[in-house]
């Protein structure tokens, strides 16, 4: 069931010359105590779609268009079943769905505040850095506690601190210690630990390993793992490496030039991509298993998101391009119905999986010649295919 819904949402940014297209049309949902992870090259529009979230977008990024349904509301507005209070509905404040759900991207400062605090916590990206050079971790896993909830006494919020910090396996008495008395790794599993300091519903986590050696990176994956575990929390991992989201999440998004190309369980995804960009993506990153095949990048760059082309966005760099691909960018199809030889459009629910690219009825052809290495050498142009 869904926690979070991302439905139809454009997001835009403003520049002296047209806006940036930094998200189009994305359609997710992040279920009750599941991570998903959002995954693509730099650049893409995984951030952005974070920050949404919270309205924490830039001054000049606004949302053009769709909605963020979240399901669990501020505890005012509910009923003891859980429900929204009939009052709120009819209030006409802010959209509520016949389910119940709230669109975020509608409510005020003030109430999307409290949502910050109350249910969802946002690690940002090179977050570790944020950790205050002058009080002990300790204490600003503390302060996290007592701004929130302010009758927890002050021995048992320090007990609690030293819990969370226990659980992304930093020793009790390093609470003491000042942020430079930690490594590159601690701090980021410090940071982990204070957004779980007051217990929210959803984590949203930006990068968490980047910029981690792969020995580091491993412990800031367990610490993950064990809040997943010790707390029933959703979450949204974003990260560029498809690596470190096998590791840590139920079901994946691939998101390239604005546009989520693919989704499904982690599962599908990583063992049986449906879309050329997915297994770009693959080529060129190292699986844990192995770690000493060669990386294969895929030639070129992300494309510039103001006034992309019609096409589909991947086709300047896509070695199967064809005419098919040059008039519209796809809709998400069925991914399993195709490789079947139908073909289903499944824009809106975020179920089974799904992938945007017109070519599906060749899906085996081209997942046998991506991992090739010459396929991704091509430069034919698909006019002259
Ligand atoms: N404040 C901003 N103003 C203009 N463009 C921006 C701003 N922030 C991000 N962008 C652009 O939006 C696109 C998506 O960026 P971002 O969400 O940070 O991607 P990612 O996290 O996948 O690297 C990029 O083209 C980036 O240059
Ligand atoms: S639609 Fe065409 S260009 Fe886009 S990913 Fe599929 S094959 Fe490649
Ligand atoms: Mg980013």
């Amino acid at each position: 069931m869904p926690l979070l819904e991302f439905e139809d949402l454009s997001i835009r940014y403003r520049t002296d010359g047209p806006d940036v297209k930094a998200s189009e049309d994305v359609n997710f949902e992040v279920d009750y105590g599941k991570t998903f992870g959002l995954v693509g090259e730099s650049g893409c529009g995984k951030t952005t779609l974070g920050k949404s979230i919270l309205q924490l977008l830039d001054d000049n990024g606004y949302v053009e268009s769709g909605h963020i349904w979240y399901d669990d509301v501020l505890p005012e507005w509910k009923t003891d079943t859980g429900k929204v209070r009939p009052e709120v509905v009819e209030d006409d404040r802010y959209p509520v769905r016949d389910d119940g759900m709230m669109d975020l991207t509608a409510l005020d400062s003030d109430d999307i505040r409290r949502v910050r605090w109350n249910n969802i916590s946002l690690i940002p990206q090179s977050s570790m850095n944020a950790l205050n050079p002058v009080y002990r971790v300790g204490d600003q896993i503390v302060e996290a506690i007592r701004v929130h909830e302010p009758e927890t006494p002050e021995d048992e919020a320090h007990e609690r601190a030293r819990d969370l910090l226990e659980q992304v396996g930093i020793e009790r008495e390093r609470a003491d210690d000042y942020a430079h008395q930690f490594s590159g790794g601690m701090k980021q599993r410090a940071i982990i630990a204070m957004a779980m300091a007051c217990n929210p519903d959803m984590v949203i986590a930006d990068e968490p390993t980047t910029a981690l050696d792969v020995i580091i990176q491993d412990r800031v994956l367990d610490a993950i793992r064990e809040m997943q575990d010790q707390f029933d929390v959703s979450m949204l991992i974003i990260s560029h490496d498809i690596s470190v989201m096998a590791e840590t999440c139920d079901r994946l998004g691939v998101m390239y030039g604005g546009r989520l190309m693919e989704s499904g369980t982690t599962k599908e995804v990583i063992e049986n991509p449906a879309n050329p960009y997915t297994m770009g993506l693959q080529n060129s990153f190292p699986t844990v298993e192995e770690s000493q095949e060669r990386l294969l990048a895929i030639p070129g760059t992300p494309p510039t998101l103001t006034e992309p082309a019609d096409e589909c966005r991947f086709a300047e760099r896509c070695p199967f391009a064809t005419n098919v691909c040059m008039n519209d960018h796809p809709p998400m199809y069925d991914a399993e119905a195709a490789s079947d030889g139908r073909s289903r459009v499944q824009q809106e629910a975020d179920v089974g999986h799904r992938s945007a690219c017109y070519r599906l009825d060749v899906l085996e052809e081209m997942r046998e010649r991506a991992k090739e290495e010459e396929t991704w050498q091509q430069t034919e142009t698909p006019s002259s295919s």
